[in-house]
């Protein structure tokens, strides 16, 4: 039996897990014990993603909560040791590049365990951005490594980093999208808003919240375009704080419907039927391509190069409120025969090769 200790701990990590844990689950030779940091601990954050996803229940909740990235990263440090001393996985299964992510990859590592990266070798060549740094050092400190595009192959590659340790397997978000597909809810109904006919927008990353200046801009854009469309904005938590901080709240919500953090399959149900996507966030990226709806990313750089090159995104920066409003007045749908994200079989090709890889490395109590 090959066990496998998966750590997550925020949003995104729950939509990944939820079609891998599946996958893992239908191999006879796998244990999974999931590990949930308590990154994100906001029911609308953390328990309606178990629930309906159907992922199965953490075997260990560590309740680590916010705090400064040091003070976050350590304190899931020193309690993921300890689980991992405890539990003596065959391999320490990561996602994405959040600062639980980082933890569970130092954590393994110092114990001599084998870590597996889901969505390896992104890159936005912005060292300044936390998700760059969490990046690079889990890939890095990875012994097999799965890599979602071609661009994500050749950006590991260009750092030293190839071989069989490296698996291109496509997206494990295109798994999850096929996946929940066949389950949309009333959200529409819910927030009075007409399909092809409303901007849906979402802003979290720390570039734009916590920068004056890049959160008035988007309060600005998305304001105009409110006075000609309908607007929906999901209000991450770490946005609200912003935005009451910087005195913005009220300007924002004079025009725009403001709704608490969703759920994936409302997620999944408005990305559908929105005429734009306005977002900052990596996965929407995709997730806006996936259902072929033009995208506007509110950034200055994207990890997803290729949804640029096929037409599907662009950038504009937040600093110019003027050039997102044109940028989603103008958007429109990209190349119609791209196929970027592989064939949604990755999950299934992650646990294959879970299976099947021999950890190389012997952990420090043998
Ligand atoms: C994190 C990830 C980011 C990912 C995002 C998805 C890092 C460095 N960043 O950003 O890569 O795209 O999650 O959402 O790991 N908060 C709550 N309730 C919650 C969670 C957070 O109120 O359930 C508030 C806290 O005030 C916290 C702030 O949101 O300080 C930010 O949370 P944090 O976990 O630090 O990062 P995110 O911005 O969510």
């Amino acid at each position: 039996m090959t066990r496998i200790l998966t750590v997550v701990g925020a949003r995104p990590q729950f939509v990944k897990a939820s079609v891998v844990s599946r996958a893992l689950a239908r191999r006879p030779g796998l244990e999974e014990i999931i590990v949930d940091t308590g990154q994100h601990y906001d029911d609308a954050m953390n328990r309606i993603f178990f629930e309906e996803l159907g992922i199965p229940r953490p075997r260990r909740f560590l309740g680590v909560g916010s705090g400064s990235h040091g003070e976050q990263t350590g304190r899931m440090l020193a309690a993921l040791e300890a689980v991992m001393l405890e539990e003596r996985p065959d391999w320490v299964l990561v996602y994405g590049d959040t600062n639980s992510t980082l933890a569970g990859t130092l954590a393994a590592a110092k114990l001599h365990l084998p870590v597996a990266h889901v969505e390896a070798g992104l890159r936005s060549f912005n060292r300044r951005m936390p998700e760059e740094i969490n990046r690079v050092l889990t890939d890095h400190a990875s012994a097999l490594l799965f890599a979602p595009t071609d661009q994500a192959v050749e950006n590991l590659r260009l750092e030293g980093i190839a071989g069989p340790t490296v698996q291109l397997v496509g997206d494990v978000m295109f798994d999850a999208a096929l996946h929940f597909a066949a389950q949309p809810t009333d959200a529409l109904a819910r927030w009075g808003l007409e399909a092809g006919s409303f901007v849906l927008a979402t802003v979290h990353r720390a570039e734009n919240t916590d920068d004056p200046s890049r959160l008035n801009g988007i309060v600005q854009a998305l304001s105009t375009l409110a006075k000609t469309e309908q607007v929906v904005l999901p209000l991450h938590p770490r946005t609200a704080k912003y935005l009451e901080a910087y005195g913005l709240r009220t300007a924002l919500e004079a025009r725009v419907t403001v709704t608490p953090p969703l759920g994936y399959l409302d997620m999944l149900t408005l990305e559908r039927a929105a005429r734009v996507i306005v977002t900052d966030s990596g996965g929407i990226q995709k997730e806006a391509f996936f259902q072929r709806v033009p995208c506007v990313t509110l950034r200055d750089e994207t990890e997803w190069v290729e949804l640029l090159e096929a037409g599907w995104n662009v950038l504009a920066s937040p600093l110019d409120p003027q050039a997102v409003v044109g940028a989603v007045s103008s958007a429109r749908p990209g190349r119609a025969d791209a196929q970027l994200y592989g064939g949604g079989r990755a999950s299934e090709l992650i646990a294959q090769a879970l299976e099947a890889g021999r950890p190389t490395i012997t952990p420090t109590w043998t």
